[in-house]
């Protein structure tokens, strides 16, 4: 495989799982943040996670310092020059990451293939601003939240994706440890295209009354067997991020079932953005383990 030094963009939630997940299947890995300090936070993440892999004896003291060995943080662009691949997860805005993804273009090798976690946006969309020849080594490569343990990956491809790099990419899913699931360049992929209207709804009866935060989350995760009811879901995934989610989907098919409901804009604009924040539809600041419904009427 030709894929053996890999760029991550952004150490937040996603950025900082999709590092540790690609240095853990033994390739080069530099990770690029806006500061040192955001770069701390996305590495202190990677270390909790590296220790309960430790606690349960999925991985050795030698292959943990191997991992670290082989993650690097830095916070300019340029170190990202000769990766083979880059992964970007930054922020869900589209002009943010157009911009990156010029400037990255300019700076990189020919054939350094450039790909996007966004949950929402079209990854054509995203790619107009590079050069013709990027524009067929260009992706999705959308993981899931906690990337070092969920298995699925999408891989997509707009129309303009050469055969091989498309491939190539999907073999490199199979070298991180995921199970790639082929898409195309429709907003919100698969998962998303269902999820998103769910967590939605969930909201919706929510204001309605239909049910407390608890007896809804406990509705879906008892009664369907879903790991997570919809409300501490949300709080994971980030409310800022399934609000950006909601509006990049609602603009692209302008169908209610993808609209965000005005509880979440709410809670967005007061900054209750979830686990990231302490604050959510449950509140994590006393304990984290054991958090409580917050009271939004
Ligand atoms: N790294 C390493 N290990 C971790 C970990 C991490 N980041 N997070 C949890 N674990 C471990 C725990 O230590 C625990 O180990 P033991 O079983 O040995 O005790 C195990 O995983 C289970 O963790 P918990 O007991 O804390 O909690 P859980 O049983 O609820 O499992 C979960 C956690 C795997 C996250 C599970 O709740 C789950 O699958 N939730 C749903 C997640 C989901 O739907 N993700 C997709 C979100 S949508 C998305 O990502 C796309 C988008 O574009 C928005
Ligand atoms: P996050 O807010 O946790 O992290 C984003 C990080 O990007 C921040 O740390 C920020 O400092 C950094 N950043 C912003 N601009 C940058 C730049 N120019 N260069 C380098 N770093 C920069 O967000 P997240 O939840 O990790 O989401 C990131 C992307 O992944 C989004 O596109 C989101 O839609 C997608 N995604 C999120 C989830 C989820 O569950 N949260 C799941 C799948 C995909």
């Amino acid at each position: 495989m030709e894929i053996k030094k890999i760029g991550v963009l952004g150490c937040g939630l996603m950025g900082s799982g999709i590092a540790q997940t690609a240095a853990t299947a033994g390739f080069e890995t530099i990770v690029c943040e806006v500061s040192d300090e955001v770069l701390g936070k996305g590495f202190a993440e990677i270390e909790k996670s590296l220790a309960k892999f430790a606690e349960k004896g999925t991985i050795t003291a030698e292959h943990g310092k191997e991992i670290r060995g082989r993650l690097r943080g830095v916070t300019t662009f340029h170190e990202l020059a000769d990766c083979n691949i880059i992964i970007e997860a930054i922020i869900e805005n589209l002009d943010v990451k157009r911009e990156t993804f010029k400037q990255l273009d300019q700076l990189c090798k020919p054939n350094t293939i450039f790909a996007s976690n966004t949950s929402s946006l079209s990854i054509t969309e995203i790619m107009t601003p590079v050069s013709a020849q990027r524009k067929g080594r260009f992706v999705g490569l959308h993981f899931f939240n906690p990337v070092p343990l969920m298995k699925l990956v999408e891989v997509v491809r707009t129309i303009l994706t050469d055969e091989e790099v498309y491939e190539e990419v999907v073999k490199f899913s199979a070298a991180l440890g995921k199970v790639p699931a082929r898409t195309s360049d429709k907003t919100g992929f698969i998962v998303n295209r269902l999820l998103v209207p769910y967590m939605l709804d969930a909201i919706r009866a929510l204001e309605e009354g239909v049910g407390s935060i608890v007896d809804i989350d406990n509705a879906m995760k008892l009664g369907c067997g879903y790991p997570m009811g919809p409300f501490t879901l949300g709080d994971f995934v980030g409310l800022d991020t399934t609000y950006y989610i909601a509006e990049i989907m609602f603009n692209e098919f302008r169908e209610k079932r993808f609209a965000p409901p005005s509880l979440l804009k709410r809670m967005v604009l007061a900054g209750l953005y979830g686990r990231k924040t302490g604050r959510g539809f449950y509140d994590y600041t006393a304990d984290p383990k054991n958090p409580t419904p917050m009271n939004l009427q």
